[in-house]
This record gives structure tokens, sequence and C-alpha cells, in this order.
């Protein structure tokens, strides 16, 4: 054995003892001839010291940063006054014997473990990133991880199924990411968005209950918790509601939480839907905090403000609500409202009205526009005290419930009231089945979702047996119960304004399958990497997964994507257009 320990293992307890060691020098120093060296390995640091006596010393002055050391050497307790209170094996150092330099390295272009390193170069260099014993301790968590998914999962009556990667497009509603086919001139492989027919198939082929760490494959705007390829926790089961998978998901996130040193508590709230939009203007609400939004468009219907008393008249497409900051007021400069108001017009605010309670007087511009009586309707529901401030959004109610929603959680950031210790858990149920986009009828969820029940005169009040699971604000997965019947699927394609031919061409496969006998059945998808970034308390999804993309969907490192040669693309039977300005 080329060592006998890793650094960080070693303590007090091993006072004496000979050691061997393996690792890269993390820090050289030359203090009047004697040399210290922090020797890395994946478990953490431990000091070397070399004094001139010793037969090493020529050798140990010429080492230098990211070298690869193999050395032998006795353990001491530091002396008074040299410990480093920083370090796991600061009350200790090894006395140099022999060194062994395995390696040599060029200077390294960024500091090991240095996250105030531009991102784009850490990702360059993205193997000298992950020597931190930081970076370790993420991965060496996340595979603790998917051991006790599998586990979990298998107890449960689970298979784990591989399913293809060349396939035919997934309807999840992001760009599919093409594979062109050599043999079949002019024909393209999609990369699954997610696994999702092939996880109906199974059921259909009888398996029953399905499970697959699976990597999903998604061309779409990327932001903090988004990679164009990541990892779902999939999961599909027959012969079961909304309440087992549900269950199923529980036991499961509970488990990775415990094996990851963070207990949870089973059940998880419920909210519907629409109590998610309404009260906190978001599908993922944030819990850890209150500070609801409040509907008051009562109190604005006699404004006389007649844009106002309009917008508050029509309550089918309009909300009119409150946000208010319990002794907010003295929070707020001219200046920080100024920037709120910026901030919710980036989300399509017209502006953002406010009024504020002071000792002996109403202040905001919209406090003019109501009558006295609506004003005392105003502060007896709103319960408001003097230091209170109240914000205000009014208009179309998707846009209004998003930037109050997003409003509410920068003020709980920017005031402090978030508690970064608590995981506050959450089931959304009751999702409207289609949503209307630019005039056109979509499948919120997916296609497959069971509708609860299609015979509604607006298609956008058809709700639909889909769940969502939420930790601090972040979708973690995401579900349904699955159409089985091929008829009530051609109804939901029909209303998807999909016609039976597009259907047949995109999906035949599937409707044929349901036609032959398909079960009962839903599941459900967690997100894997966003999973291991709340767990790991990392900032980015990046940091969680070993060679991530990077916003702009690039890889530094290999520099993919890259193009090919011509007779690669000729192969492929593809010419390329002129590039734009060529
Ligand atoms: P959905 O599209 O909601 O559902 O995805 C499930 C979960 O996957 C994670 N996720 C992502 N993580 C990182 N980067 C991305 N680009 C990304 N997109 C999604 C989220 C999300 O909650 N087939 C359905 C599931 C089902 O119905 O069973 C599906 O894919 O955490």
């Amino acid at each position: 054995m080329l060592r006998s320990h890793l650094c960080a293992e070693l303590n007090e307890a091993h006072i004496g003892q000979e050691v061997r060691l393996c690792g890269w020098c993390n820090t050289y120093r030359d203090h009047g001839g004697v040399v210290f060296i922090d020797l890395r390995d994946k478990s953490g640091l431990i000091q070397l010291v070399c004094d001139p006596s010793s037969e090493a010393h020529a050798l140990a002055s010429s080492v230098r940063d990211e070298y690869v050391l193999r050395v032998k050497g006795k353990i001491r307790a530091r002396g008074e006054g040299l410990e480093n209170p920083k370090l796991a094996t600061g009350k200790i150092e090894v006395v140099l014997d022999e060194l062994v330099i395995e390696n040599k390295s060029a200077t390294p272009p960024i500091g090991i473990g240095d996250e105030s390193v531009n991102e784009e170069l850490r990702l360059k260099y993205r193997y000298l990133d992950l020597r931190s014993p930081r970076a370790y301790k993420i991965f060496e968590m996340r595979s603790r991880a998917s051991l006790a998914i599998r586990n979990c999962l298998q107890k449960m009556g689970f298979l784990e199924v591989e399913t293809p990667i060349l396939t035919k497009a997934t309807p999840e509603g992001a760009r599919d990411y093409l594979v062109p086919s050599r043999v079949h001139e002019g024909e393209f492989f999609a990369l699954p968005q997610s696994p999702q027919i092939f996880k109906q198939l199974l059921m259909m082929g009888g398996f029953d209950r399905y499970f697959q760490l699976a990597k999903c494959f998604r061309d779409e705007d990327l932001r903090a918790d988004r990679q164009p390829e990541f990892t779902q926790i999939d999961i599909e089961m027959s012969f079961c509601d909304q309440e087992d998978v549900m269950e199923v998901g529980e036991k499961l996130i509970s488990e990775v939480f415990e094996a990851c040193g963070k207990s949870v508590q089973i059940p998880f709230m419920r909210m519907s839907y629409a109590q998610a939009m309404e009260e906190y203007g978001s599908d993922k609400p944030d819990l850890r905090f209150e500070m609801p939004l409040v509907e008051v468009a009562d109190c604005f219907v006699d404004s006389n403000n007649e844009m106002f008393a309009s917008i508050a008249k029509d309550s089918k497409l309009n909300r009119f609500k409150a946000l208010k900051v319990e002794g907010g007021d003295a929070f707020f400069s001219r200046k920080t409202l100024g920037e709120l108001e910026e901030f919710v017009r980036k989300f399509g605010a017209k502006g953002l009205a406010y009024i504020q309670i002071k000792e002996d007087e109403i202040k905001g511009p919209l406090y003019k526009f109501m009558s006295e009586e609506s004003y005392q309707r105003l502060a007896q529901r709103l319960e408001l005290k003097v230091g209170d401030i109240v914000f205000f959004g009014a208009g179309e109610k998707k846009i209004v419930w998003d930037y109050m929603g997003r409003l509410r959680l920068k003020i709980a950031q920017d005031m402090g009231m978030i508690d970064e210790h608590v995981l506050k858990f959450l089931w959304v149920v009751d999702f409207p089945m289609f949503e209307r986009d630019e005039g056109r009828v979509k499948a919120l969820h997916h296609p497959f979702t069971m509708p609860k029940d299609l015979n509604k005169d607006d298609v956008e009040e058809i709700e639909s047996v889909a769940y969502d699971m939420v930790l601090n604000g972040v979708e973690l997965g995401g579900g349904s119960i699955r159409i089985h019947k091929d008829e009530i699927q051609s109804r939901v394609f029909d209303l998807l304004g999909i016609s039976k031919e597009e259907a047949q061409d995109k999906f035949g496969f599937l409707l044929e399958a349901l036609s032959f006998g398909a079960p009962p059945h839903g599941g459900i998808a967690f997100g894997f990497d966003r999973i291991m970034m709340l767990l790991s308390g990392a900032s980015s999804i990046r940091d969680v997964i070993a060679f991530p993309k990077t916003q702009k969907a690039t890889c530094p490192l290999t520099d993919a994507p890259s193009s090919v040669s011509l007779e690669q693309l000729r192969e492929l039977h593809i010419r390329l257009r002129e590039k734009k300005g060529e």
C-alpha cells in the first residue's frame, strides 16, 4: 500500500505513529530553511514539516503547488501557539522522513477551491476545481443519496429499468436536442426530455413499479437551478391513486434526506394550486416565511381613480393584491422603493403603488385614491399598524401573481426574513389541466395527465390529477395520474388542438398501447440535481454536477459543442447554411 491513512483521518491519537500519505501540495512555505507543505487529498489537509537536517530537505525545497507527493513521516503535536484551529488536523503535523515527487505540475490557472474565480475558467479546469475537499464532499453526498434512493425504492418493490437515449421527441415542453441518423437520410432521433412515454409503456408491459436515475435533455433557457442535461429520479407505478404516489414520494425524500444527515417530518403539508397562486403568487411558494398576498379588489371598486376602479371590478380577469410588510416602513428609503419598482417592472408591472402607515399620517400614492370607508376596510383586513408598509399589484391576474410573488420573495431576502436552516416541504395539488398561452391551449403538465372532469365550459377550469413537491420555493418534483383509456387521451388531444394525424404521427404507438389493456397508472419525477443542490447548500446546480454546462449551454473543458468535418456532415446528409453575417 502506498498509503496508510487519508490526510484528514489523522488526529492527536496518532501522535508518535509513522504514517504513509499521498496527495497534492496545497501550499508551500519556507520559514528560515524549514519547509512547510500542506498536503491535500480528497479528505482534507495535513501539514508536513521538513527541517534542513532531514535527508528529504533538498527535494522538499523543490516542491511547488499541485506537485503530486508520496511521503513517509511521524506524527507529532504542533508546538505551543502553532496550532491551526481552522484545520481538522490543526493540532498535529507530519515530520517528513521520506519524500517521492510522483509528478510535477505546471502553475495552476485557478486556486483549488477558490470560489471567487470566474466560473467559466473554473469549468475549463473543472478537474482542478474538483480537487478541493469541499467539492469531493458534495459528490460523496450525491453518491450516498443515490444509494439511498436505490435501497428505498427496491424495498418498496420498484424495479430499476433503463430507457433509451436515442428516441423520439417527448412532450415536456422544452426544445429537443436532435441527433441526425446516418442510415436514414433526413431523419433524426431526439434525446429524451424525460422517460415519460417509456415509463408508461413499462406499466403497459406489466412491470407494475419502475424507477430510474434517468438522464434528461432539454434545450431551454438556463438558470441557477436548470441544466440542459440533468438527472431525474423517475418513478411510475400501476394500480395506484394520487395518495399512493405521494406516499412513495414522501418516504423516498425523507430517506434520502436522512441518509444525508437531515431529518424530515412526513407527511408534508398540502396546498391547492389556486391557493398557492392567490396567496403566494407562485406554484412553488417558499413557506419559510409568511407574508401572504391579500386580495383587496373590493377596497378599490369605489376608487376615484378610474383605472384602479375598472381593474378592481373585473374579478375574473384581474387581481388586486396587497402585500403587507410588517414594521417594514423604516427599512425602505426612497431609493430602495424605486429599485423595487424597477424590479417589478421587469416582470410586467406598470408601476408599484404603496402606502406607508406613519405615526401621524398615511402616506403613499394609493391612499388618496381610496374612500375613507374603503381604507378602514383595508386597514382592518390587513391589521395595519404604525410602521407598516403595504405594496399593491393590480392588473391581469397572471401578471400580478407573478410579480407580486417575486416581490414577496425579494423583500423577504432583502430583509433577512428567511431562516436558511429550515426545510419547508409542501405538495401543490389540483393543478389546472390546460393553460392558454398566446391564445393557444397547452397542457400545463403534459398531455398524458388525467383530467378530473373534461365537461367544463372553459378549458382553463378543468383540473388535473397532478401534483408537485416543493421545498423552500424550489420545485423538487412533479407528477400525475395518467390517462389509461384511449378515448380520454383522444379528447385531450382534441382540446389541445392536436389533430388525429399529428397525434398518430407523434404518439401513435402510445395510443395503440392504451388500446391493449393499459392499467391505471401514475408517477412522479424528482430533479436529483436540485435535491443535491438543496441538501449540500450549493448556490448553483452546477456545483453538484461533475462536468456541468455553462449558463450558455457550453462545456468550456471539452469545448463542446464544436464544429465537425464536412465529411461527417456529408455522411449525415447535412448541409449547413451560411452563418449570419458571413
Ligand atoms: P417535470 O418536467 O416537472 O416532469 O420534471 C421533473 C423534475 O425535474 C427537474 N427538472 C430539472 N432539473 C434541472 N434542470 C432542468 N432543466 C430541469 N427540468 C426539470 C425538476 C422537476 O420538478 N415526466 C414528468 C414527470 C412525471 O409526470 O412523472 C417530468 O419530466 O426538479
